[in-house]
């Protein structure tokens, strides 16, 4: 294996053992003899989708059997550092041009796991008050979230991506509840109240909306995030108590790495890029300055 890179930078988790490291390398390449044999809890993170995205240091295009050959580098990689009863969430979307892309992707990740549980992370949705019903208590139909103009007679607006948990043998016990919902339904108020949470299953589809920016290049300066409620979700559906060590091979400006601050786990965070990391890095720092939730 080859020698593993010093961190671009590494903000302890103060109190607790470990840190939030950051590697200015590529992941491929460093991140098996960074982060060790089957020492990854929960592997998670977004690729690049070859969708000719203007990165810093990445070019995003390149011939589709070159770019699954890649991924499956990256498949790799990850079967190096994910623990035996690890969770590996994969989050890819496509445009609606190539609808197969995320299924390319995930088939390349699946010669090598079994495919668990596929989650719709929905960026927008419009509701109708008649079919939300009464008890819900709307005033108006509603169209909620992040909602980019689509101009076209063929398809409609875009307004989902997959995140594929993918595990070794598909039984990996996840913690549903973590991330329930209270039950809304007055039918449903017996069962709940002889529950001992009273939530249920969140179930596949994650409704989770960018948050409001003012200015794109300060509060958002990369052109492809997921927001962190998407990772901390990720890492408290696999069980939070279960996980040693959080890890991203693609971290961007640390959505993933802000998700384990707030959680107190142990990260490592791996990107080409290293005004990225510094952004990534700027994140962390503010987050483990605010109280831990409780
Ligand atoms: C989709 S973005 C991830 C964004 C991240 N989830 C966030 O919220 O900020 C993909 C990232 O992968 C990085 N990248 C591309 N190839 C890489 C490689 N071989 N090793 C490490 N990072 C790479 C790019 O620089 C880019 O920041």
């Amino acid at each position: 294996m080859p020698r593993a890179p010093p961190p671009f930078a590494r903000v302890p988790l103060a109190g607790r053992p470990g840190a939030i490291s950051l590697y200015a390398a590529d992941a491929l390449a460093a991140m098996p003899a960074r982060v060790g044999r089957h020492r990854a809890s929960v592997v998670v993170t977004s690729p690049p989708y070859n969708l000719g995205v203007a990165y810093g240091r990445y070019r995003d295009r390149r011939p589709r059997p070159e770019y699954l050959a890649w991924i499956g580098g990256l498949r790799d990689a990850v079967d190096v550092v994910l623990a035996d009863r690890g969770s590996f969430f994969l989050n890819v979307g496509g445009p609606p041009r190539d609808p197969w892309l995320p299924f390319d992707v995930a088939r390349t990740v699946g010669e090598r796991f079994v495919l668990q549980n596929v989650i719709h992370w929905v960026k927008s949705i419009a509701i109708d008050r008649a079919a939300a019903g009464r008890s819900a208590g709307l005033a108006r139909d509603l169209a909620v979230g992040h909602y980019k103009p689509l101009v076209s007679d063929r398809y409609v607006h875009g307004a989902h991506e997959y995140v594929f948990q993918f595990s070794r043998r598909g039984d990996v016990p996840i913690d549903r509840l973590a991330i329930g919902v209270p039950y809304q339904d007055p039918s449903n108020v017996a069962r709940w109240r002889r529950a001992a949470r009273p939530l249920r299953c969140r179930g596949n589809t994650w409704f989770l909306p960018y948050p409001t920016i003012r200015e794109r290049a300060r509060d958002r300066p990369h052109p492809a995030t997921f927001p962190p409620e998407l990772p901390l979700w990720c890492v408290r559906l696999h069980g939070v108590g279960r996980t040693r060590l959080v890890v991203d091979p693609f971290v961007g400006i640390g959505a993933s790495a802000v998700a384990a601050a707030r959680l107190r786990l142990p990260f490592a965070g791996f990107d080409l890029d290293p005004e990225y990391l510094t952004v990534a890095a700027a994140r962390v720092r503010a987050e483990l300055a605010r109280p831990a939730p409780a």
